[in-house]
């Protein structure tokens, strides 16, 4: 991954979704711990995630919406496979609950989805929980559609997984929001 990115697009509110790196680990964890519908892992899965280096054919990126060292939120995405074998999934995407509906979530997304399309994923996969209606609207405006249904999929709180697809065709997902620049979205 690239490092962070420094500069503010001129007209934005001076939010930028770039790379994480160690140092945002500890308010990622902490973001995540609040956040009961989130994917829970430990700090040190998130330690290894933000280290990674493509062993064994998966790669990993998180990506992190910051003013500074303050991040609004959060995403995880991987990919395994090269080629037309490559297949790329959405793993977490958390918004720091007084910032929600302002475009955060779907910058994440889109990032992790621009990332997956650079690994050379032809499409991107995602499960979310049935109840969390409004992600699984958030990944509909972004091109998602369900595929499946996992019953009994998730505990604490008890779910069933909403299967969901989305076709990346080589061209960067135009949903929702902000430019892609570069390794930024900026706002
Ligand atoms: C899901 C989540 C990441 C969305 O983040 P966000 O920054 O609010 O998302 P956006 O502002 O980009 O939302 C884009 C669109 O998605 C839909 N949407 C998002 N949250 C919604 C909600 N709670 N209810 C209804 N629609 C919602 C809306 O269509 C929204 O557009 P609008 O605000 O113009 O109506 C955030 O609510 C969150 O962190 N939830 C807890 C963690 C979680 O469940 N993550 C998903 C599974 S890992």
């Amino acid at each position: 991954m690239a490092g962070d990115i420094m500069d503010v697009h001129p007209d934005s509110s001076g939010w930028v979704v770039r790379p994480g790196n160690e140092a945002d680990l500890a308010e990622i964890v902490l973001l995540e711990r609040e956040t009961l519908t989130a994917p829970h892992w430990s700090a040190a899965e998130y330690s290894a995630v933000l280290k990674w280096s493509g062993d064994g054919g998966l790669r990993r990126c998180v990506y992190v919406a910051a003013q500074g060292r303050f991040l609004a939120g959060y995403a995880v995405g991987s990919a395994v496979g090269v080629g037309h074998e490559a297949e790329a999934e959405l793993e977490s995407v958390v918004v720091r609950d007084e910032l929600r509906r302002q475009g955060l979530g779907s910058a994440l997304c889109r990032a992790v989805m621009e990332w997956s399309r650079r690994e050379g994923a032809a499409a991107i996969a995602l499960e979310v929980r049935a109840a969390s209606a409004g992600a699984v609207k958030l990944y509909g405006g972004l091109g998602f559609v369900a595929t499946g249904r996992r019953p009994r999929y998730y505990h604490d709180p008890a779910d069933d997984a909403v299967v969901m697809h989305c076709a990346l065709s080589g061209k960067r997902p135009s949903s929702v929001g902000a430019d892609l620049y570069g390794d930024a979205v900026l706002f």
